[in-house]
C-alpha cells in the first residue's frame, strides 16, 4: 500500500501504516546489520553496530508491544525508502576495498538508515500523541531516542578517528601507486 492510497482515510489509517512501514523498516535492518558488523574492522564500530542490533531486536518487540496495544496484529508492509538504502549501502560496501574507507563508508550507510528512522519515530511520537495514545507514544519516543544516540555514536566515532585514518589510508594508497609509477618511468617501463 503506498502513501497516498485511497486505503488511508484519516489520520488513524495514516498512523497505523506508518507504524506498518517502521515494523518493515526494522525487520529489513536486523536483517541488515550483521553483514555491516562482519564487514566493519574497526573494534569500536563493530561493537557499536553489535549493540545495536540487540537494541533493534528490542524494538522489534517494543513494536510488537505498540500493535497489542491498539489491538491490531503486527505486521509490516513493504517500503522501499529502506529498501533503497540498505540496498545502495551493499552496494557501495561492495565497490570499497581498503578496509579503512570501507569503516567510512559503513558509518555513513549507518547513519542514513538511522535518520531514516528518526524521521518515522518522530512522526509516529507526534501523531501517537495527537490520537491520545499516550502509553503507545511513550514506547516509540523511547526508540526514538535509541535512535537519536545511535546517530550520535555512529558521527562522534567518525570524526574521532575513522573519516581521518581513511583519509590518511587512500593518500597513501595513492601515493604508494605514484612512487610504483614513476619506478616504472624510470625503468623506461
Ligand atoms: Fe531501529
Ligand atoms: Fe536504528
Amino acid at each position: 500500500m503506498g502513501w497516498f492510497s485511497s486505503d488511508i482515510k484519516s489520520v488513524d489509517d495514516l498512523f497505523l501504516h506508518t507504524l506498518q512501514d517502521i515494523y518493515y523498516a526494522e525487520n529489513q535492518i536486523e536483517k541488515a546489520l550483521p553483514q555491516m558488523i562482519e564487514k566493519a574492522s574497526d573494534p569500536e564500530l563493530k561493537r557499536g553496530f553489535k549493540a545495536h542490533l540487540g537494541q533493534t531486536k528490542a524494538q522489534i518487540k517494543r513494536l510488537d508491544q505498540v500493535f497489542k496495544k491498539l489491538k491490531q496484529q503486527p505486521k509490516g508492509t513493504q517500503c522501499p525508502a529502506i529498501d533503497g538504502i540498505i540496498s545502495e549501502a551493499n552496494e557501495i560496501a561492495g565497490e570499497v576495498d581498503d578496509k579503512m574507507v570501507l569503516n567510512a563508508a559503513l558509518i555513513a550507510a549507518g547513519q542514513a538508515v538511522e535518520h531514516y528512522e528518526i524521521t518515522r519515530y518522530g512522526t509516529l511520537v507526534a501523531w501517537a500523541r495527537l490520537l491520545g495514545h499516550a502509553p503507545v507514544a511513550k514506547l516509540l519516543a523511547a526508540s526514538l531516542k535509541e535512535e537519536k544516540a545511535t546517530d550520535k555514536k555512529l558521527n562522534d566515532i567518525a570524526k574521532r578517528k575513522i573519516n581521518k585514518k581513511a583519509l590518511t589510508a587512500s593518500r597513501n594508497k595513492a601515493r604508494g601507486k605514484g612512487e610504483k609509477g614513476s619506478m616504472l618511468a624510470m625503468a623506461g617501463m
